[in-house]
């Protein structure tokens, strides 16, 4: 029988983030007029990043942290092979990866705004914080930022492509679909049009929240 997994929120907010993070990377290596455009894509992931966590509280049941994030000793035995995991939803490894993921991207985005590259483009808050922490943020997101989300992305598709060549499991048709074969009942994400309204006005607010941060950035210092 097939459950809802991923509610339409969850998946939206999934694939555009896709394209915003493979975005980002590709104008940042081009670099000169693509930045315009690093900075839209930048401005939309912190949107959609901020949008994540409260799904992660408000969303659909598989989509919120009290159902995938599990205590650290819990992780430990499943990677042990001591416990298994619930074959819906994020596995507790999985679980890790996604956090570090939206750990990252948020950290990663919120140093974008106070990069500069000492020549023709500077974050939009450059002007409101100090000297040196604009030259820490730069180095940051031009190293380790950079660099760890380019591991943690190969390292997601790396381990979905395991998934379905090793276990045979497919993870990214529930992904676009929304739905998982099962063979005993599990809960449901609700998904219902009233939810779906709800994830609008919520990513409503998450994009004005960055709207007010830019305008205010936009004020003499
Ligand atoms: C830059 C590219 C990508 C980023 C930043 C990214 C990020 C994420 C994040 C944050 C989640 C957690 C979803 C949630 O609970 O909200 C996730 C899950 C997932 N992603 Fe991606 N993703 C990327 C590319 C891809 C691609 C190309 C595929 C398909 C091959 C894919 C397939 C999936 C699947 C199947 C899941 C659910 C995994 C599960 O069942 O536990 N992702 N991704
Ligand atoms: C998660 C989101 C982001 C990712 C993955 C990302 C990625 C990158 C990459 C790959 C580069 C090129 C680094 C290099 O030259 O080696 C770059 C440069 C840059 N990014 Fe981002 N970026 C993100 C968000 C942002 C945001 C939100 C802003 C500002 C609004 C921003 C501002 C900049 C600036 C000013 C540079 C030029 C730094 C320099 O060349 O010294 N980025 N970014």
């Amino acid at each position: 029988m097939k459950v809802r997994v991923w509610d339409l929120p969850t998946r939206l907010f999934h694939w555009l983030l896709a394209v915003c993070v493979t975005g980002l990377v590709v104008t940042g290596e081009i670099a000169g007029d693509a930045m315009a455009w690093h900075f839209r894509f930048g401005y939309l992931v912190l949107a959609l990043v901020l949008f994540r966590l409260v799904w992660g509280f408000a969303g659909g049941y598989w989509s919120r942290f009290s159902s995938f994030v599990r205590r650290p000793s819990h992780v430990v035995a499943y990677i042990r092979g001591r416990k298994s995991s619930s074959s819906v939803g994020h596995n507790p490894l999985g679980a890790l990866s996604v956090l570090a993921l939206l750990g990252l991207l948020l950290v990663q985005a919120g140093a974008g705004l106070i990069s500069d590259d000492e020549v023709l483009v500077s974050g939009p808050l450059v002007a409101k914080v100090p000297n040196a922490w604009v030259t820490a943020a730069t180095t940051f997101h031009t190293t380790v930022g950079k660099f760890g989300v380019l591991a943690l992305v190969a390292l997601h598709i790396g381990a979905i492509v395991w998934y379905r060549l090793r276990k045979n499991d497919d993870l990214v048709t529930p992904m676009w679909t929304g739905d998982k074969d099962v063979l005993e009942p599990v809960a449901a994400s609700v998904d219902s049009a009233a939810r779906r309204w709800t994830a609008l006005a919520i990513a409503g607010m998450c994009g004005l929240g960055v709207w007010a941060l830019l305008a205010w950035a936009a004020t003499a210092p």
